[in-house]
């Protein structure tokens, strides 16, 4: 098996071996996985799965159906599990000579990376890259109340080890998904905004960036393949999106065509909600807290030589608005009632 690792300062070569580069994804068939996934199809890059699809029961389940249109597209499908031990991840990784891997796995699975980080250590110099499971914010500067702080301990453990190791990595740091950021509610953006009431926290001037989960799936996979992002912090700041919850509330308005009550939930509100500890409610509750009280995406410039901006990658890349996000949650209110005739909308005084 020959491994090729063409001198990085040639950009022809490098390109040639981009195209190449096999990309393992586990987690894909979850929240952000799945644009992780449909990003690197995209791309054209040969890409494979880690499924432990046959715990399911049966074609009908949701996720085997997810799996199957991504294989009908061409992806490569690899039935195992994170779990397995590290004999047979080394086992799958090299043969099927995989480049970058793509960890996506949920909040309960982080510490599971660590005999994967360690598979990929004894796999040998083949793997280019990992991009162990983060995915939010930089967890070796924001520092949550509990129970989101032992979810940034997981993650700091995985880079540790991955550093410790000398494996190639980079960690994404994409901030908030484009959404309203619902304190209680860990996948936002399969919800809509509010029709009833806002819950603003604080103040509502604490900003925050949102990024579209395409963009998080797009940029992912061009970063996991440049080599400028070789063991580095990948920020998302994107300038389009930089907004506070009184600005969203109102570009929302804007969309549905009236006001809605804006109520405060105060920053005691959220650490009671997050000290109920009341899984993974209490978890969403700490990191609001984090981002619209203590403001952990923008306490801090991105400067340190191990970190980069995204934009300042790929600055001919756009991001999808909030503006675009809100148009398409309101055409799914309008797709199921039309605004005009929605009931929410009727009472509206
Ligand atoms: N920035 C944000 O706003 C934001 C929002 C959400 C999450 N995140 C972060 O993104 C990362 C992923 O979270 P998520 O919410 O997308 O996760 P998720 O929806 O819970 O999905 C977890 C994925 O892991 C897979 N998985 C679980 N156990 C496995 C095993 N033993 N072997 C192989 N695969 C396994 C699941 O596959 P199955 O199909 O088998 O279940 C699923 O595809 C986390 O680090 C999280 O903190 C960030």
């Amino acid at each position: 098996m020959t491994s090729v690792f063409p001198p990085p300062n040639n950009p022809i070569l490098r390109q040639a071996d981009d195209a190449r580069n096999k990309v393992l994804i586990i987690g894909a068939t979850g929240f952000i996985g799945r644009f992780i996934i449909q990003a690197s199809l995209d791309s054209g890059l040969p890409t494979y799965i880690l499924s432990r699809r046959p715990a399911f029961d049966g074609d009908d389940h949701p996720k085997a159906q997810a799996i199957k249109a991504f294989q009908d597209q061409g992806a490569i499908i690899l039935h195992g599990s994170i779990n397995d031990d590290q004999a047979l991840l080394e086992k799958m990784l090299k043969e099927n000579e995989i480049d970058i891997v793509i960890s996506v796995v949920g909040g309960g699975n982080l510490l599971d990376q660590l005999t994967l980080i360690r598979a990929i250590k004894t796999a040998g110099t083949k793997i280019k890259r990992f991009l162990p499971s983060e995915f939010g914010h930089d967890v070796d500067r924001a520092d949550p109340v509990e129970p989101g702080l032992r979810m940034y301990k997981e993650k700091r453990k995985v880079r540790r080890l991955t550093e410790e190791l000398g494996i190639p990595y980079t960690y994404i740091c994409c901030n908030s998904i484009a959404s309203w950021p619902y304190y209680d509610n860990t996948h936002p953006s399969d919800v809509l905004p509010p029709l009833h009431h806002f819950q603003i926290y604080g103040d509502g001037n604490i900003k925050a960036y949102f990024v579209a989960g395409v963009d998080i799936g797009r940029l992912t996979i061009k970063a996991a393949s440049d080599v400028r992002t070789v063991n580095k912090t990948v920020h998302f700041r994107p300038k389009c999106n930089f907004l506070s919850m009184n600005e969203l509330a109102s570009l929302w308005e804007n969309k549905i065509g009236r006001t809605l009550p804006r109520v405060t939930v105060s920053e005691n509100d959220l650490l009671a909600a997050a000290q109920e500890n009341v899984i993974p409610q209490s978890i969403v509750a700490a990191f609001t807290h984090d981002i619209f009280i203590k403001g952990c995406q923008i306490n801090f410039s991105v400067d340190e030589p191990h970190e980069v901006e995204i934009s300042s990658l790929y600055p001919d890349e756009t991001f999808r608005t909030m503006d675009e996000c809100f148009d398409e949650f309101a055409a799914k209110i309008e797709d199921k009632c039309p605004i005009e005739a929605s009931p929410v909308m009727k009472n509206v005084t």
